[in-house]
Protein backbone atom coordinates (compact mmCIF):
# COMPACT_ATOMS: atom_id res chain seq x y z
CA UNK A 1 0.00 0.00 0.00
CA UNK A 2 1.07 3.66 -0.66
CA UNK A 3 -0.37 7.13 -0.03
CA UNK A 4 0.15 10.16 -2.28
CA UNK A 5 -0.35 13.12 -0.95
CA UNK A 6 -1.27 16.13 -3.22
CA UNK A 7 -0.48 19.46 -1.41
CA UNK A 8 -2.47 21.94 -3.71
CA UNK A 9 -3.25 25.90 -3.38
CA UNK A 10 -7.21 24.94 -3.02
CA UNK A 11 -6.96 21.54 -1.20
CA UNK A 12 -5.35 18.70 0.16
CA UNK A 13 -5.87 15.21 -1.61
CA UNK A 14 -4.37 12.14 -0.24
CA UNK A 15 -4.65 8.78 -2.20
CA UNK A 16 -4.15 5.14 -0.95
CA UNK A 17 -2.76 3.11 -3.21
CA UNK A 18 -3.02 -0.79 -3.21
CA UNK A 19 0.30 -2.03 -5.38
CA UNK A 20 -1.25 -2.77 -9.01
CA UNK A 21 -1.73 1.06 -8.52
CA UNK A 22 -5.51 0.87 -8.06
CA UNK A 23 -6.58 3.70 -6.13
CA UNK A 24 -8.26 2.57 -2.78
CA UNK A 25 -9.75 5.47 -1.26
CA UNK A 26 -9.32 9.17 -1.07
CA UNK A 27 -9.93 12.06 1.13
CA UNK A 28 -9.53 16.07 0.72
CA UNK A 29 -9.43 18.92 2.63
CA UNK A 30 -9.55 22.53 1.06
CA UNK A 31 -7.68 25.54 2.25
CA UNK A 32 -8.14 28.71 1.97
CA UNK A 33 -5.74 31.74 0.65
CA UNK A 34 -4.94 34.81 2.87
CA UNK A 35 -4.95 38.05 0.50
CA UNK A 36 -3.99 40.94 3.25
CA UNK A 37 -2.62 43.08 0.65
CA UNK A 38 -2.92 43.28 -3.31
CA UNK A 39 -0.52 40.73 -5.05
CA UNK A 40 0.53 39.16 -1.36
CA UNK A 41 -0.79 35.10 -1.00
CA UNK A 42 -0.06 33.28 1.84
CA UNK A 43 -1.43 30.35 3.87
CA UNK A 44 -0.68 28.69 7.29
CA UNK A 45 1.74 26.09 7.19
CA UNK A 46 -0.38 24.64 10.49
CA UNK A 47 -3.14 24.11 7.94
CA UNK A 48 -1.08 22.29 5.48
CA UNK A 49 -0.46 20.06 8.11
CA UNK A 50 -3.42 19.47 9.82
CA UNK A 51 -5.38 18.97 6.38
CA UNK A 52 -3.08 16.18 5.74
CA UNK A 53 -3.79 14.98 8.74
CA UNK A 54 -7.14 15.32 8.85
CA UNK A 55 -7.27 13.21 5.30
CA UNK A 56 -5.01 10.40 6.50
CA UNK A 57 -6.91 10.09 9.64
CA UNK A 58 -10.16 9.77 7.13
CA UNK A 59 -8.28 7.16 5.42
CA UNK A 60 -7.44 5.79 8.66
CA UNK A 61 -11.00 5.00 9.49
CA UNK A 62 -12.43 4.11 6.54
CA UNK A 63 -9.32 1.19 5.45
CA UNK A 64 -7.85 0.56 9.59
CA UNK A 65 -6.64 -3.00 8.38
CA UNK A 66 -5.09 -1.41 4.81
CA UNK A 67 -3.30 1.32 6.13
CA UNK A 68 -1.07 -0.90 8.52
CA UNK A 69 1.01 -2.21 5.07
CA UNK A 70 1.50 1.04 3.93
CA UNK A 71 5.36 1.23 2.61
CA UNK A 72 5.74 4.52 1.55
CA UNK A 73 4.39 8.33 1.10
CA UNK A 74 4.71 10.31 -1.64
CA UNK A 75 4.16 13.87 -1.77
CA UNK A 76 3.40 16.40 -4.42
CA UNK A 77 3.26 20.45 -3.53
CA UNK A 78 2.59 23.25 -4.90
CA UNK A 79 5.87 24.83 -5.82
CA UNK A 80 8.05 27.70 -4.58
CA UNK A 81 5.95 28.81 -0.84
CA UNK A 82 8.88 29.88 1.34
CA UNK A 83 8.08 28.04 4.88
CA UNK A 84 10.72 29.85 7.26
CA UNK A 85 11.52 28.34 10.69
CA UNK A 86 13.20 29.23 13.37
CA UNK A 87 16.21 27.14 15.19
CA UNK A 88 13.53 25.56 17.51
CA UNK A 89 11.63 24.56 14.27
CA UNK A 90 8.94 27.13 14.34
CA UNK A 91 7.10 28.57 11.70
CA UNK A 92 8.13 32.20 11.47
CA UNK A 93 5.47 33.99 9.34
CA UNK A 94 2.74 32.62 6.81
CA UNK A 95 4.20 30.98 4.00
CA UNK A 96 4.64 32.77 0.80
CA UNK A 97 2.99 31.42 -2.01
CA UNK A 98 4.24 31.31 -5.58
CA UNK A 99 1.57 33.31 -7.32
CA UNK A 100 2.64 36.18 -4.52
CA UNK A 101 3.37 38.78 -6.58
CA UNK A 102 4.71 41.02 -4.17
CA UNK A 103 8.57 40.84 -5.16
CA UNK A 104 9.06 41.87 -8.36
CA UNK A 105 11.63 44.74 -7.25
CA UNK A 106 13.21 42.44 -5.12
CA UNK A 107 13.66 40.21 -8.60
CA UNK A 108 15.74 43.36 -9.90
CA UNK A 109 18.08 43.73 -6.63
CA UNK A 110 18.83 40.05 -7.06
CA UNK A 111 20.31 39.82 -10.50
CA UNK A 112 22.22 42.61 -9.44
CA UNK A 113 23.23 41.09 -6.26
CA UNK A 114 24.09 37.67 -7.80
CA UNK A 115 24.89 38.65 -11.37
CA UNK A 116 25.35 35.12 -12.36
CA UNK A 117 21.65 33.66 -11.40
CA UNK A 118 20.35 33.36 -14.70
CA UNK A 119 23.54 31.35 -16.12
CA UNK A 120 23.24 28.91 -12.79
CA UNK A 121 19.66 28.61 -11.82
CA UNK A 122 18.91 28.54 -16.08
CA UNK A 123 15.54 30.89 -15.13
CA UNK A 124 14.46 34.24 -15.19
CA UNK A 125 14.53 36.06 -11.81
CA UNK A 126 10.37 35.78 -11.33
CA UNK A 127 8.21 36.93 -8.59
CA UNK A 128 6.45 33.60 -7.75
CA UNK A 129 10.04 31.59 -7.19
CA UNK A 130 11.23 31.35 -3.53
CA UNK A 131 14.87 33.67 -3.70
CA UNK A 132 13.34 37.07 -3.91
CA UNK A 133 10.67 36.56 -0.71
CA UNK A 134 13.55 35.98 1.41
CA UNK A 135 15.25 38.65 -0.16
CA UNK A 136 11.92 40.82 0.70
CA UNK A 137 11.64 39.39 4.30
CA UNK A 138 14.88 40.48 4.67
CA UNK A 139 14.18 43.70 3.82
CA UNK A 140 10.85 44.11 5.49
CA UNK A 141 10.90 42.02 8.19
CA UNK A 142 14.62 41.44 9.19
CA UNK A 143 13.85 40.35 12.59
CA UNK A 144 12.48 37.34 11.02
CA UNK A 145 14.66 36.72 8.93
CA UNK A 146 17.51 37.20 11.20
CA UNK A 147 15.81 34.33 13.06
CA UNK A 148 15.45 32.11 9.82
CA UNK A 149 17.24 29.01 10.64
CA UNK A 150 15.76 26.54 7.35
CA UNK A 151 13.81 27.33 4.16
CA UNK A 152 11.52 24.53 3.24
CA UNK A 153 9.65 24.23 0.44
CA UNK A 154 5.50 23.37 1.25
CA UNK A 155 5.56 19.69 0.82
CA UNK A 156 9.22 19.30 2.33
CA UNK A 157 7.78 21.02 5.36
CA UNK A 158 4.88 18.09 5.32
CA UNK A 159 8.04 15.73 4.39
CA UNK A 160 9.89 17.50 7.65
CA UNK A 161 6.46 16.66 10.09
CA UNK A 162 6.58 13.23 8.82
CA UNK A 163 9.72 12.72 9.61
CA UNK A 164 11.71 15.26 11.24
CA UNK A 165 14.03 15.70 8.44
CA UNK A 166 14.90 18.65 6.71
CA UNK A 167 15.02 17.05 2.81
CA UNK A 168 14.19 18.44 -0.77
CA UNK A 169 14.21 17.24 -4.00
CA UNK A 170 15.84 18.39 -6.96
CA UNK A 171 12.57 19.24 -8.89
CA UNK A 172 11.07 21.37 -5.84
CA UNK A 173 14.50 22.51 -5.62
CA UNK A 174 14.58 24.02 -9.20
CA UNK A 175 11.50 26.69 -8.24
CA UNK A 176 14.00 28.78 -5.12
CA UNK A 177 16.48 30.09 -7.54
CA UNK A 178 19.20 28.59 -5.11
CA UNK A 179 19.69 25.50 -7.68
CA UNK A 180 22.32 25.16 -10.04
CA UNK A 181 19.82 23.13 -12.09
CA UNK A 182 22.39 21.68 -14.57
CA UNK A 183 24.71 20.43 -11.59
CA UNK A 184 21.54 19.52 -9.56
CA UNK A 185 23.42 20.92 -6.43
CA UNK A 186 22.61 24.13 -4.17
CA UNK A 187 24.06 27.42 -5.44
CA UNK A 188 26.32 28.59 -2.66
CA UNK A 189 27.30 31.47 -4.73
CA UNK A 190 23.65 32.56 -4.94
CA UNK A 191 22.30 31.89 -1.13
CA UNK A 192 25.58 34.05 -0.13
CA UNK A 193 24.68 36.93 -2.56
CA UNK A 194 21.53 37.41 -0.88
CA UNK A 195 22.78 36.82 3.04
CA UNK A 196 21.81 33.33 3.09
CA UNK A 197 24.46 29.79 3.24
CA UNK A 198 24.11 25.91 3.22
CA UNK A 199 23.09 25.63 6.15
CA UNK A 200 19.53 27.25 5.76
CA UNK A 201 18.90 24.66 2.97
CA UNK A 202 17.56 21.13 3.62
CA UNK A 203 19.43 18.09 2.22
CA UNK A 204 18.72 17.35 -1.41
CA UNK A 205 17.70 14.01 -3.27
CA UNK A 206 15.94 13.28 -6.64
CA UNK A 207 12.06 13.44 -6.80
CA UNK A 208 12.94 9.21 -6.88
CA UNK A 209 15.06 8.84 -3.77
CA UNK A 210 13.46 8.57 -0.74
CA UNK A 211 13.65 11.82 1.63
CA UNK A 212 13.39 10.22 4.85
CA UNK A 213 11.80 7.56 6.88
CA UNK A 214 7.92 8.63 8.77
CA UNK A 215 8.71 8.80 12.87
CA UNK A 216 7.77 6.30 15.41
CA UNK A 217 5.14 8.32 16.87
CA UNK A 218 3.49 9.03 13.63
CA UNK A 219 3.51 5.46 12.66
CA UNK A 220 1.77 4.56 15.91
CA UNK A 221 -0.76 6.96 15.56
CA UNK A 222 -2.26 6.41 12.22
CA UNK A 223 -1.29 2.01 12.67
CA UNK A 224 1.49 1.71 9.92
CA UNK A 225 3.21 -1.22 10.78
CA UNK A 226 5.89 -1.39 8.21
CA UNK A 227 8.77 1.03 8.12
CA UNK A 228 7.59 4.01 5.87
CA UNK A 229 9.62 5.98 3.24
CA UNK A 230 8.67 9.57 2.29
CA UNK A 231 9.65 11.22 -0.97
CA UNK A 232 7.88 13.28 -3.13
CA UNK A 233 8.48 16.31 -5.87
CA UNK A 234 7.06 19.37 -7.36
CA UNK A 235 3.41 19.03 -8.32
CA UNK A 236 3.92 19.46 -11.90
CA UNK A 237 6.63 17.17 -11.95
CA UNK A 238 4.59 14.53 -9.80
CA UNK A 239 1.38 15.30 -12.51
CA UNK A 240 3.99 14.53 -15.32
CA UNK A 241 4.41 11.26 -13.43
CA UNK A 242 1.03 10.31 -13.27
CA UNK A 243 0.69 10.89 -16.40
CA UNK A 244 3.82 9.00 -17.34
CA UNK A 245 4.96 12.07 -19.19
CA UNK A 246 8.64 10.79 -18.25
CA UNK A 247 10.83 10.58 -21.68
CA UNK A 248 12.49 12.92 -23.95
CA UNK A 249 9.41 15.09 -26.21
CA UNK A 250 6.47 14.15 -23.94
CA UNK A 251 4.31 17.05 -23.41
CA UNK A 252 1.72 17.88 -20.91
CA UNK A 253 -1.11 21.04 -21.34
CA UNK A 254 -2.60 21.14 -18.11
CA UNK A 255 -5.43 23.28 -17.76
CA UNK A 256 -5.98 24.09 -14.07
CA UNK A 257 -5.56 27.39 -11.92
CA UNK A 258 -2.52 27.64 -13.21
CA UNK A 259 -2.29 26.47 -17.17
CA UNK A 260 1.25 24.76 -17.73
CA UNK A 261 2.78 23.27 -20.82
CA UNK A 262 5.78 20.72 -19.73
CA UNK A 263 8.50 19.26 -21.77
CA UNK A 264 10.73 16.29 -20.64
CA UNK A 265 13.87 16.63 -22.32
CA UNK A 266 17.30 14.65 -21.72
CA UNK A 267 18.75 18.08 -21.49
CA UNK A 268 18.66 21.51 -19.87
CA UNK A 269 17.12 23.68 -22.65
CA UNK A 270 17.36 26.78 -21.25
CA UNK A 271 16.00 30.38 -22.45
CA UNK A 272 15.51 32.81 -18.99
CA UNK A 273 14.75 35.64 -21.75
CA UNK A 274 11.55 34.04 -22.75
CA UNK A 275 10.40 33.39 -19.17
CA UNK A 276 10.56 29.61 -20.10
CA UNK A 277 10.83 27.46 -16.82
CA UNK A 278 13.62 25.06 -16.90
CA UNK A 279 13.31 22.61 -13.86
CA UNK A 280 15.06 19.25 -13.28
CA UNK A 281 12.68 16.39 -13.41
CA UNK A 282 12.25 13.59 -10.85
CA UNK A 283 15.02 11.28 -12.53
CA UNK A 284 18.41 11.64 -13.10
CA UNK A 285 19.60 13.66 -16.11
CA UNK A 286 15.94 14.31 -16.92
CA UNK A 287 14.83 17.56 -16.52
CA UNK A 288 11.67 19.63 -17.99
CA UNK A 289 11.14 23.10 -19.54
CA UNK A 290 7.76 24.58 -18.83
CA UNK A 291 5.73 27.56 -19.02
CA UNK A 292 3.23 28.82 -16.55
CA UNK A 293 0.66 31.06 -16.96
CA UNK A 294 -1.04 32.19 -13.66
CA UNK A 295 -4.57 32.19 -14.29
CA UNK A 296 -7.05 29.80 -16.60
CA UNK A 297 -9.79 28.30 -14.42
CA UNK A 298 -9.32 31.88 -12.10
CA UNK A 299 -10.22 33.72 -15.26
CA UNK A 300 -12.54 31.59 -16.17
CA UNK A 301 -14.53 31.82 -12.46
CA UNK A 302 -14.12 35.30 -12.57
CA UNK A 303 -15.65 35.85 -16.22
CA UNK A 304 -18.86 33.43 -15.31
CA UNK A 305 -19.23 35.20 -11.63
CA UNK A 306 -19.30 38.65 -13.18
CA UNK A 307 -21.49 37.66 -16.08
CA UNK A 308 -23.48 35.91 -13.85
CA UNK A 309 -23.47 38.30 -11.58
CA UNK A 310 -23.38 35.09 -8.98
CA UNK A 311 -20.08 35.10 -6.26
CA UNK A 312 -21.67 31.55 -4.57
CA UNK A 313 -19.17 29.05 -4.67
CA UNK A 314 -22.31 26.46 -4.66
CA UNK A 315 -23.44 27.96 -8.26
CA UNK A 316 -20.21 27.86 -10.38
CA UNK A 317 -20.11 24.88 -11.65
CA UNK A 318 -23.53 24.87 -12.49
CA UNK A 319 -23.08 28.28 -13.95
CA UNK A 320 -19.70 27.62 -16.01
CA UNK A 321 -21.78 24.90 -17.60
CA UNK A 322 -24.48 26.96 -18.53
CA UNK A 323 -22.36 29.58 -19.81
CA UNK A 324 -20.76 27.15 -21.46
CA UNK A 325 -23.94 26.02 -23.44
CA UNK A 326 -24.85 29.19 -24.36
CA UNK A 327 -21.47 29.88 -26.03
CA UNK A 328 -21.52 26.32 -27.78
CA UNK A 329 -25.45 27.43 -29.08
CA UNK A 330 -24.16 31.36 -30.15
CA UNK A 331 -20.92 31.15 -30.99
CA UNK A 332 -20.17 27.39 -32.38
CA UNK A 333 -16.59 26.51 -33.81
CA UNK A 334 -17.23 27.13 -36.85
CA UNK A 335 -16.12 29.58 -39.99
CA UNK A 336 -19.58 30.90 -40.63
CA UNK A 337 -19.87 31.59 -36.98
CA UNK A 338 -16.94 33.29 -36.43
CA UNK A 339 -17.50 35.78 -39.12
CA UNK A 340 -20.85 36.21 -38.21
CA UNK A 341 -20.16 37.24 -34.99
CA UNK A 342 -16.94 38.88 -35.38
CA UNK A 343 -18.37 42.38 -35.04
CA UNK A 344 -17.68 42.85 -30.67
CA UNK A 345 -15.82 40.00 -30.68
CA UNK A 346 -13.68 41.30 -28.08
CA UNK A 347 -9.97 40.13 -27.70
CA UNK A 348 -9.13 39.15 -23.98
CA UNK A 349 -5.46 39.36 -22.63
CA UNK A 350 -5.83 36.98 -19.53
CA UNK A 351 -3.14 38.83 -17.19
CA UNK A 352 -5.84 38.93 -14.24
CA UNK A 353 -3.40 38.68 -11.35
CA UNK A 354 -0.26 39.16 -13.57
CA UNK A 355 1.57 36.41 -15.76
CA UNK A 356 4.98 34.83 -15.94
CA UNK A 357 5.06 33.26 -19.51
CA UNK A 358 5.63 34.77 -21.58
CA UNK A 359 6.39 38.56 -20.06
CA UNK A 360 7.49 37.94 -16.15
CA UNK A 361 5.28 40.67 -14.66
CA UNK A 362 3.18 40.55 -11.38
CA UNK A 363 2.05 44.40 -12.13
CA UNK A 364 0.56 42.92 -15.75
CA UNK A 365 -3.26 43.44 -15.94
CA UNK A 366 -6.24 42.00 -18.20
CA UNK A 367 -7.58 44.13 -20.75
CA UNK A 368 -10.59 43.18 -23.12
CA UNK A 369 -10.66 45.07 -26.36
CA UNK A 370 -12.72 45.75 -29.33
CA UNK A 371 -16.16 46.18 -27.53
CA UNK A 372 -19.06 47.30 -29.43
CA UNK A 373 -23.13 47.60 -28.84
CA UNK A 374 -23.13 44.01 -30.32
CA UNK A 375 -20.53 42.54 -28.12
CA UNK A 376 -22.89 39.93 -26.03
CA UNK A 377 -22.53 38.25 -22.57
CA UNK A 378 -21.52 35.18 -24.75
CA UNK A 379 -19.06 37.10 -26.69
CA UNK A 380 -17.36 38.32 -23.59
CA UNK A 381 -16.99 34.76 -22.35
CA UNK A 382 -16.00 33.32 -25.69
CA UNK A 383 -12.74 35.96 -25.76
CA UNK A 384 -11.53 34.99 -21.93
CA UNK A 385 -11.65 31.15 -23.55
CA UNK A 386 -10.09 32.42 -26.64
CA UNK A 387 -7.62 34.34 -24.72
CA UNK A 388 -6.48 32.01 -22.50
CA UNK A 389 -6.29 29.69 -25.35
CA UNK A 390 -4.16 32.26 -27.12
CA UNK A 391 -1.73 32.72 -23.87
CA UNK A 392 -1.11 28.47 -24.17
CA UNK A 393 0.28 29.26 -28.15
CA UNK A 394 2.62 32.32 -26.96
CA UNK A 395 3.77 30.00 -24.48
CA UNK A 396 4.20 27.09 -26.55
CA UNK A 397 6.10 29.07 -29.16
CA UNK A 398 8.26 30.37 -26.33
CA UNK A 399 9.09 26.65 -25.49
CA UNK A 400 9.88 26.03 -29.31
CA UNK A 401 12.11 29.15 -29.53
CA UNK A 402 14.13 27.65 -26.37
CA UNK A 403 14.58 24.18 -27.85
CA UNK A 404 11.91 22.16 -26.62
CA UNK A 405 11.24 19.17 -28.94
CA UNK A 406 7.27 19.04 -29.04
CA UNK A 407 5.88 15.66 -29.04
CA UNK A 408 2.29 14.51 -28.48
CA UNK A 409 0.38 16.69 -26.60
CA UNK A 410 -1.62 15.30 -23.62
CA UNK A 411 -3.87 17.16 -22.20
CA UNK A 412 -4.82 17.24 -17.87
CA UNK A 413 -6.33 19.05 -15.03
CA UNK A 414 -10.09 20.73 -14.71
CA UNK A 415 -10.47 22.78 -17.52
CA UNK A 416 -10.39 18.83 -19.78
CA UNK A 417 -13.89 18.70 -18.80
CA UNK A 418 -15.21 21.21 -21.30
CA UNK A 419 -14.63 20.45 -24.54
CA UNK A 420 -15.40 23.67 -26.26
CA UNK A 421 -12.35 24.82 -24.19
CA UNK A 422 -10.30 21.71 -25.67
CA UNK A 423 -11.62 22.17 -29.13
CA UNK A 424 -10.88 25.96 -29.18
CA UNK A 425 -6.84 25.38 -28.14
CA UNK A 426 -6.60 22.53 -29.84
CA UNK A 427 -7.50 24.54 -32.66
CA UNK A 428 -5.71 28.10 -31.73
CA UNK A 429 -2.47 25.75 -31.61
CA UNK A 430 -3.18 23.98 -34.32
CA UNK A 431 -2.41 20.54 -32.74
CA UNK A 432 -3.92 17.35 -31.45
CA UNK A 433 -4.43 16.91 -27.70
CA UNK A 434 -5.07 13.41 -26.26
CA UNK A 435 -7.26 13.03 -23.61
CA UNK A 436 -6.42 10.34 -21.41
CA UNK A 437 -8.22 8.23 -18.73
CA UNK A 438 -7.69 9.09 -14.64
CA UNK A 439 -5.87 12.51 -16.02
CA UNK A 440 -7.54 14.22 -12.89
CA UNK A 441 -5.83 12.47 -10.52
CA UNK A 442 -2.76 12.79 -11.41
CA UNK A 443 -0.33 14.57 -9.10
CA UNK A 444 -1.21 12.31 -6.12
CA UNK A 445 -1.00 9.56 -7.95
CA UNK A 446 2.42 10.42 -9.30
CA UNK A 447 3.54 11.34 -6.15
CA UNK A 448 2.34 7.46 -5.28
CA UNK A 449 4.45 6.40 -7.97
CA UNK A 450 7.82 8.07 -6.54
CA UNK A 451 7.25 6.32 -3.50
CA UNK A 452 6.74 3.23 -5.06
CA UNK A 453 9.91 3.57 -7.06
CA UNK A 454 11.66 4.47 -3.90
CA UNK A 455 11.04 1.16 -2.26
CA UNK A 456 12.77 -0.30 -4.82
CA UNK A 457 10.20 -0.70 -7.66
CA UNK A 458 11.79 0.09 -11.61
CA UNK A 459 10.81 2.89 -13.31
CA UNK A 460 9.40 1.12 -16.08
CA UNK A 461 7.47 -0.54 -14.34
CA UNK A 462 5.33 1.88 -12.07
CA UNK A 463 5.68 4.41 -14.57
CA UNK A 464 3.21 4.43 -17.57
CA UNK A 465 0.93 6.22 -19.65
CA UNK A 466 -3.53 6.07 -19.21
CA UNK A 467 -5.49 4.63 -21.60
CA UNK A 468 -5.89 7.68 -24.47
CA UNK A 469 -9.97 8.42 -24.17
CA UNK A 470 -10.13 10.94 -26.69
CA UNK A 471 -8.59 12.53 -29.32
CA UNK A 472 -8.97 16.55 -30.01
CA UNK A 473 -8.02 17.49 -33.82
CA UNK A 474 -7.61 21.41 -34.37
CA UNK A 475 -10.76 22.27 -36.60
CA UNK A 476 -9.40 23.43 -39.86
CA UNK A 477 -11.77 26.07 -41.27
CA UNK A 478 -11.27 28.50 -38.16
CA UNK A 479 -7.30 28.15 -38.45
CA UNK A 480 -7.20 31.32 -40.84
CA UNK A 481 -9.90 33.47 -38.27
CA UNK A 482 -8.05 32.57 -35.09
CA UNK A 483 -4.58 33.47 -36.67
CA UNK A 484 -5.76 37.02 -37.67
CA UNK A 485 -7.09 36.84 -34.19
CA UNK A 486 -3.87 36.04 -32.83
CA UNK A 487 -1.78 38.54 -34.54
CA UNK A 488 -4.02 41.09 -32.91
CA UNK A 489 -4.16 40.29 -29.57
CA UNK A 490 0.01 39.51 -29.44
CA UNK A 491 -0.35 43.65 -30.42
CA UNK A 492 -2.30 44.39 -27.30
CA UNK A 493 0.65 43.64 -24.37
CA UNK A 494 3.33 45.76 -25.44
CA UNK A 495 0.68 48.81 -25.67
CA UNK A 496 -1.14 48.37 -22.05
CA UNK A 497 2.34 48.09 -20.85
CA UNK A 498 2.72 51.63 -21.48
CA UNK A 499 -0.36 52.53 -20.05
C1 LIG B 1 4.97 26.22 -11.11
C2 LIG B 1 3.95 26.96 -10.32
C3 LIG B 1 2.61 26.37 -10.14
C4 LIG B 1 2.43 25.94 -8.72
C5 LIG B 1 0.97 25.59 -8.54
O1 LIG B 1 6.09 26.99 -11.38
O2 LIG B 1 4.18 28.02 -9.81
O3 LIG B 1 2.37 25.33 -11.01
O4 LIG B 1 3.31 24.93 -8.42
O5 LIG B 1 0.76 24.84 -7.47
Amino acid sequence: MFLGIDLGTSSVKTILLDSTQKIIDSASVAFSISRPKPLWSEQNPQEWWDGVIQTLQDLKTRNPTLMKQVAGIGLSGQMHGAVLLDKENKVLRPAILWNDGRTQAECSELESLAPHIQEITTNLTMAGFTAPKLLWVKKYENEIFQKTAKVLLPKDYICFKLTGEYVSDTSDASGTLWLDVKKRTWSQEILQAQGLSLSHMPKLVEGSQAMGKVKEEIKKHFGFEKEVIVTGAGDNVANAVGLGIIDNRDTLLSIGTSGVIFNVSDQVNANPELTVHSFCHAFPNTWHTMSVNLAVSAAINWGVETLSNDKKQENLIQNIIKLSQEIQDSIPLTKTSLETNENGLPIFLPYLSGERTPCNNSMATGSMIGLTLETTTQKIMYAILEGIGFNFRQSLECLQASGANIGKIYVAGGGTQNAYLLDLIASILNIELYLTQDSAVGGALGAARLAMIATGESIRQVVYKPKIIKTIAPIESVQSILNTRYQRYLKIYPITKQI
